[in-house]
């Protein structure tokens, strides 16, 4: 039985473990698919840290206070802007190569809602690539066990204490109970449940959904946050494009080639996220156009395609040259901060379970997530995780257990065709601005989905957390009385008065039906 396993590999799970290491925890990482394969690898913009001579701890607390609309906990944030600086510190030893300036200094760049630049970027547009390379090869120096192609099936729990996760080796195609005194899930949110995603397309909401079943507390689902820009051609993948593309200037643009934001925030286009996306949203709505446009072609070229290369190149092989036209964008799923209610500590309300990163909910982000913090949060709370399941693996008894594994044989139903439809419906449904009635609907025609196959044991598992999942966003939504950050709803009032978190437990599932 190992002292921890940490499920998820980017950078969350990956620098939990890097300290358990280092506090001498027996550790070993399961993750999804390939160990790179994360929401990490593909984040851009960067991350914001607290480093540049014009910045301040205040300033950065009370940008990201104000972006998180009132639901953020004071304490998680200082926690947040106040260590973030040295652990960005120790990535760069650890080898990460930020961009840097003419000088040889650290290069800060500016995104939606900050008040001064203090991005870091890599590569100009690839940000989290760099910092996912740093931490696989750190962990690889380290010797940690990193386990690949392992998907989360559920948690086990005795006596209201974590002992392991079953997993589906996707590889060998068995079911394996790997047993561990502690549990660190770093498994990521839950954006690609949304049809329109900037998201890979694992990031289900698997932990959250895991931890649910077994009695963890979740807390603010209802808060997702839409990318305001994301690439919306012909047959074209929903990419990003990024925030700090407007930080050096883009301009957004309707169909008649109005600049539009001046009709809806002195801020422009870097207003916090959740205003642009639904200014983007009210634009596509009155124009009857599914999209609207980002123009950086005012720029010199040559700047353009060494700052943002991912972006330039994606799109050149669609036929699109950012250099030369407005490329045509739609909000998409991005970031989920709701997620497993932890403290500051990384403690869940099982025993042994601790969650960091996107999957859980410990107050950092509030309503709606400060541009390029979540890198940040990932280094922080992933260290803290760590240093807390040391805390709680002094002075315990722990029953012994054998890993076990079993082949699988029988076949799963294929859900496909269902799944599809309710990622389409839950993007109609539950997205950036949302209507009590379809909410409604969706929460009573999930949660009846959800009774007929809870019990088998055969079930897709991506069927059973996307509707888990999609019960928790909209019951939260439906708990909600106000409008407030990324939860928009039409029927319920807006400026909010009510800012209160929406917390459910299994127990709740009883009330429902
Ligand atoms: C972006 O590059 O626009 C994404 C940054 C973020 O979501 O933090």
């Amino acid at each position: 039985m190992r002292d921890c396993i940490v499920i998820g590999s980017g950078v969350a799970g990956l620098r939990a473990a890097i300290e358990l290491k280092r506090l001498g925890v027996d550790v070993a990482i399961f993750t999804k698919d390939k160990a790179s394969e994360s929401n990490t690898n593909y984040a851009q913009g960067g991350i914001a840290v607290c480093l540049s001579k014009n910045d301040n701890f205040d300033l950065h607390i009370k940008d990201t206070l104000i972006a998180g609309a009132g639901l953020c906990n004071k304490k998680s944030v200082e926690i947040l802007v106040k260590e973030g600086p040295d652990k960005v510190k120790e990535l760069i030893d650890w080898g990460c190569q930020f961009d840097k300036n003419e000088n040889g200094e650290l290069n800060f760049t500016k995104e939606a809602a900050h008040s001064v630049n203090r991005i870091l970027h890599a590569n100009g547009d690839a940000t989290g690539a760099e910092i996912e390379r740093t931490l696989l090869n750190k962990a690889q120096k380290e010797s940690i066990e990193i386990n690949e192609h392992y998907r989360l099936i559920d948690l086990l729990v005795e006596n209201k204490r974590v002992i392991g996760a079953k997993f589906h080796n996707l590889k060998e195609n068995t079911l394996n109970y790997i047993y561990a005194k502690s549990v660190v899930l770093a498994t990521g949110g839950y954006a690609a449940i949304y049809n329109h995603t900037t998201n890979p397309s694992l990031t289900t909401g698997d932990g959250i959904a895991s931890a649910f079943l077994v009695g963890c507390t979740v807390e603010d689902m209802e808060f997702v946050q839409f990318h305001p820009t994301a690439l919306n051609y012909k047959k074209a993948p929903s990419f990003l494009l990024s925030e700090s593309m407007r930080g050096e200037g883009a301009i957004l643009i309707n169909d008649k080639g109005e600049r539009f934001m001046e009709k809806y925030s002195k801020q422009l286009e870097l207003a916090p996220r959740d205003i642009v996306a639904r200014s983007i949203f009210s634009e596509m709505q009155n124009n009857l156009k599914d999209h609207v446009y980002l123009d950086i072609s005012h720029l010199d070229s040559e700047f353009v395609k060494k700052r943002f290369p991912t972006i330039y190149h994606e799109c050149l092989k669609y036929g699109l040259d950012i250099t030369k036209e407005p490329i045509p964008v739609s909000p998409a799923a991005h970031y989920t901060m709701g997620g497993v209610k932890t403290d500051v500590d990384c403690k869940t309300n099982i025993s042994g379970l601790f969650a960091c990163g996107e999957c859980a909910c410990n107050g950092v982000h509030g309503a709606n997530r400060l541009a390029s913090n979540s890198m940040l949060e990932g280094l922080v709370y992933g260290a803290r995780a760590a240093i807390s399941v040391k805390a709680y693996l002094e002075n315990k008894n722990f029953s012994s257990k054998t890993d076990e594994s079993t082949k699988l044989t029988g076949t799963t139903k294929n859900f496909q065709t269902k799944i599809k439809n309710l990622k389409d419906r839950i993007f109609k449904d539950l997205g950036i601005v949302r209507k009590l009635s379809s909410v409604t609907d969706l929460f009573e025609c999930s949660l009846s989905s959800f009774q007929t196959i809870k019990d088998n044991n055969s079930i897709d598992i991506d069927y059973r957390n996307l509707l888990i999942i999609a019960i928790l966003i909209s019951r939260s939504a439906l708990e909600r009385k106000n409008s407030v950050g990324a939860h928009y709803c039409i029927d319920t009032p807006w400026p909010p008065t009510d800012k209160s978190h929406v917390s459910l437990n299994i127990k709740d599932l009883e009330k429902w039906t």
